[in-house]
């Protein structure tokens, strides 16, 4: 490939860090693991966090430390990464989906109510590609019904709605740090909330269950391994205190594409919205209406034919097929979402990207379209 969906960006302070760890005798549950915790709630603006290592483990967690199981009901975007389904199936529950918003691809909050049953227990909203727009009114909708919010922000690190955190919006919030994203640990996750029992449920369940002050063979519940070792902790914290300059670098690269790409009426390219700070997590165009789905999947072999890599993101859930087999999802269930994700290509992006780079991707990507349209 020359050049690649997404890169890591470690500098030599992440990489003292690391060996700084190593050379401890603290390798896992050490000072660095409290150390990011505090410095992740303290950057979000919330009491408790709560370390893991995924952002998977992270939304099983929650499920689990708001009794979620068989019998359950927690509604969701039928658009996002497979986890946000799985994690409450793990958990037992059935995922009900609600279409999403054409424009900011996030579930679109006047669907959820009619979606609401007496089995429901939860709402679990993703901020998807970043952004935010929405999350407010999905809160909304769940204090209206006195259901919990587990929000899904593993894609969203430092995006903001009128000011106001992402990762704040959630009774529980999740974010997830697989290299891709804004931050990463190697692999790892957190969890925030407010209240301490929930906080310290998750402690104890992502550590085979011990019970605070009891000994290490005492066992208080069914639990699991869970935990983020110390030396994936050094990484986030030295990650977690470049974010700002890391969000920049994700910015410039967005704003390179979205004026190279302007005016070219093939394609949507996407903005962010008005009351939103958006924190990029990666760079998806959609084609317009007239491509149809398999023009798209062509257009993304050629991409990458001309050693350009590139991505579906995302594939309808709903339609995956054995969460279609287990529920009797089918096609034309979510239109909105059947339609976009038929349309998207996720394009290269990445802090180090250069502007050189985003160049080259946007000529061949108007190349292909070219001979689409001819
Ligand atoms: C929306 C969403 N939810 C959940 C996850 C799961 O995170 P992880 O890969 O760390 O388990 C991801 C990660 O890609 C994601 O994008």
């Amino acid at each position: 490939m020359r050049i690649h969906l997404s890169r890591p960006d470690i500098t030599e302070k992440e990489i003292e860090a690391v060996c700084a760890v190593l050379r401890s005798p603290n390798l896992s549950l050490g000072p660095k693991l409290a150390e990011f915790e505090l410095a992740f709630a303290k950057y979000i603006g919330r009491k408790r966090a709560v370390a893991v290592n995924s952002g998977t483990s992270g939304l099983f967690l929650c499920m689990l430390a708001l009794e979620i199981g068989p019998g359950d009901e927690v509604i969701t975007t039928p658009f996002t990464f497979i986890a946000t389904a799985n994690t409450i199936m793990m958990a037992g529950a059935k995922p009900v989906f609600a279409d999403i918003d054409p424009v900011n691809l996030n579930i679109e909050p006047a669907k959820i109510e009619s979606k609401i049953t007496n089995k429901t227990k939860a709402i679990m909203p993703v901020e998807v590609f970043g952004n935010p727009a929405g999350i407010d009114k999905v809160y909304e909708v769940a204090k209206k019904h006195n259901l919990a919010v587990i929000e899904d922000s593993c894609e969203a690190l430092g995006s903001a709605l009128d000011g106001r955190k992402v990762g704040t919006f959630g009774t529980m919030s999740v974010f997830a740090f697989y290299p891709n994203k804004q931050i990463t640990t190697g692999e790892g996750g957190m969890i925030l909330t407010d209240d301490d029992d929930l906080a310290d449920m998750c402690v104890s369940l992502r550590n085979q269950g011990r019970a605070k002050d009891s000994g290490w063979l005492a066992h208080a519940r069914l639990g699991y391994n869970f935990r983020l070792s110390d030396i994936n902790c050094a990484l986030g914290i030295t990650q977690l205190s470049r974010i700002e300059q890391i969000r920049a670098k994700r910015r410039q690269v967005a704003k390179w594409y979205q004026e190279m790409l302007a005016g070219d009426d093939r394609l949507i390219v996407p903005a962010e919205p008005d009351n939103c700070d958006m924190s990029w997590f990666v760079f998806v165009v959609r084609l317009a209406d007239t491509f149809s789905g398999q023009q798209r999947d062509r257009i993304l072999e050629a991409m990458k034919g001309c050693g350009i890599e590139v991505g579906n993101y995302f594939p309808p859930v709903h339609l995956q097929p054995f969460i279609a087999k287990q529920f009797g999802y089918k096609e034309g269930d979510f239109p909105i979402t059947e339609a976009v994700c038929k349309s998207t290509i996720a394009l290269p992006f990445y802090n180090n990207l250069t502007k050189d780079e985003v160049a080259i991707v946007c000529k061949e990507l108007k190349e292909i379209l070219n001979t689409q349209t001819d």
